[in-house]
């Protein structure tokens, strides 16, 4: 039978691993949750969740798969007959982060190359039009967003063909440290600008925001509690089995506590790093702007680009930025799905036909993207409450937001639930230390480790799981 090919070495694994971890929810989801839900106070609440729950999950994702050897599908179902199904349900998430996801992607190469033009005063920059009109008319040509969505498609498949030593290890060993470095000029001229000092006190101080009219009025804690829980799963890419398929190319020597730890801190900083870099420059040169989501990458942060001296070239470097993060964090999504065919094909002896399955993925992923950039943000189209027939809100409008939230909010908060009740209560926390304790690694923290397991982690993710629905759907459970 064809041999199994994984990571060449430790440093190359966790580089995908980051570079999975590392991606568009860092950028503009982290900063500006933590800036209106109490800045340090919800650090440290992000911080205890990622201890008890982050880790966890994460450790116990990676034990399965190194384990089993096996992508998601195949890890659960050599595990236990009850959640044999589980790996299914992070093939299905996959593909709907990747239909929004890639969209995004492609709007973020469409920067990049709108920036170029902006330097050399070419017909394809702004144009003097402002930050919002760019994003307005480029969201209106929906040729245009199709096209890019579709390149951003054709370049996670390119890598995914690869295979992992060869097409992710390669990109994200290169890309990871770049994007480090850039982050840091970005960061070094954001916080030179005058008035970006707001922006650090948005940022980190307790209160400031509501203080000064940012935010009408300060969230409680059940609602930090769970937009921070929601955004540590989604930023950690935990609870769908990306975890697990990287983890069954890892080698048995490596220490799997250590790499689990490693990857919660690195995201974690990158995370804060990515705030340093684009929060003050909206406090300092668009204090209007948006704070989060799509609006504060296309259109805050090109308006703080066409205010800045050299502008241009930041502009090219930060959206370059934001490719390497997005595309590092697409090739772990479809390599999910990938994997698990790959997998079977091997197992009846037909080799892998890497090539095969990642081009057959690759075109249903872009079939969906294409739906969401046709979409663009609630244009045109059917819209998820027309086919539904349900009243317009947040999750219904547009097919981005409705595969967001069906996936973030709902699909990976359960799916590491049940991860957690599989190890805890079916399988129980002994494979995971049998695995984690090969070739004379210790377990630290063994004991930690199956408490929270069993109990701390399910009962954390259920209250997650909650004030995602409560928020999605306006239950108001949580006042
Ligand atoms: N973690 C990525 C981000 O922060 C998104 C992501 C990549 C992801 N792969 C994932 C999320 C797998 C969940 C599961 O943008």
């Amino acid at each position: 039978m064809e041999e199994r090919k994984g990571f060449g070495s430790n440093f190359g694994f966790l580089m995908a691993a980051v570079g999975s971890a590392v991606g568009l929810g860092n950028i503009w989801g982290f900063p500006n949750k933590m800036g209106a839900n109490g800045g340090f106070t919800f650090l440290i609440i992000y911080l205890i969740l990622a201890a008890c729950c982050g880790i966890i999950v994460m450790i116990g994702e990676l034990a399965l798969g190194r384990k089993t050897g096996k992508g998601a599908v195949g890890a659960y179902k050599a595990l236990s007959k009850k959640f044999k199904w589980l790996g299914w349900l992070g093939i299905l998430s996959a593909f709907l982060i990747l239909f929004f996801y890639c969209a995004l992607g492609g709007y973020c190469i469409k920067y990049v190359v709108l920036n170029v033009g902006n330097l050399f005063n070419a017909g394809f920059g702004s144009n003097g039009l402002s930050g919002a009109d760019v994003f307005g008319n480029f969201m209106s040509n929906q040729m245009e967003s199709v096209i890019y969505g579709l390149i951003f498609v054709l370049l996670t498949m390119l890598i995914v063909m690869g295979g992992v030593g060869g097409g992710i290890e390669k990109v994200c060993s290169v890309g990871m440290p770049a994007l480090f470095i850039i982050l840091l000029i970005c960061i070094i001229r954001a916080c030179t600008l005058p008035g970006a000092v707001n922006g650090l006190k948005y940022m980190f101080v307790p209160g400031w925001a509501v203080e000064n009219g940012v935010i009408p009025k300060a969230p409680n804690f059940f609602s930090v509690l769970s937009t921070a829980g929601g955004q540590m799963f989604f930023s950690l890419s935990l609870g769908m089995g990306a975890m697990i398929t990287y983890g069954s190319y890892l080698s048995k020597k490596e220490n799997l506590e250590k790499n689990a730890l490693l990857i919660v801190i690195m995201d974690t900083i990158v995370a804060l790093m990515a705030g340093l870099c684009v929060i003050p420059g909206r406090f300092a040169l668009d204090p209007e702007g948006a704070l989060g989501g799509p609006a504060l990458l296309f259109i805050t942060m090109q308006n703080v680009f066409d205010k800045m001296p050299l502008g241009s070239v930041f502009g090219i470097l930060f959206y370059l930025l934001v490719v390497f993060a997005a595309i590092s964090s697409s090739i772990s999504l479809l390599e999910v799905i990938v994997a698990h065919f790959c997998d079977k094909a091997r197992d009846a002896g037909k080799g892998d036909k890497r090539k095969a399955y990642s081009l057959i993925a690759a075109v249903a992923v872009g079939l969906g993207c294409v739906l969401v950039c046709l979409d663009c943000l609630g244009g045109a189209g059917i819209a998820p409450m027309d086919l539904l027939g349900v009243e317009k809100s947040g999750w219904s409008d547009c097919w981005l937001d409705f595969f967001d939230c069906v996936s973030e909010g709902i699909m990976m908060p359960l799916g590491a639930l049940l991860m957690c009740l599989c190890i805890g209560w079916e399988v129980g926390p002994k494979v995971v230390d049998d695995e984690v304790t090969l070739e004379g690694n210790t377990f630290k923290s063994k004991g930690f480790f199956n408490i929270c397991v069993k109990f701390i982690t399910p009962i954390a993710m259920l209250l997650v799981l909650a004030g995602q629905l409560d928020s999605f759907f306006g239950f108001g459970w949580f006042g």
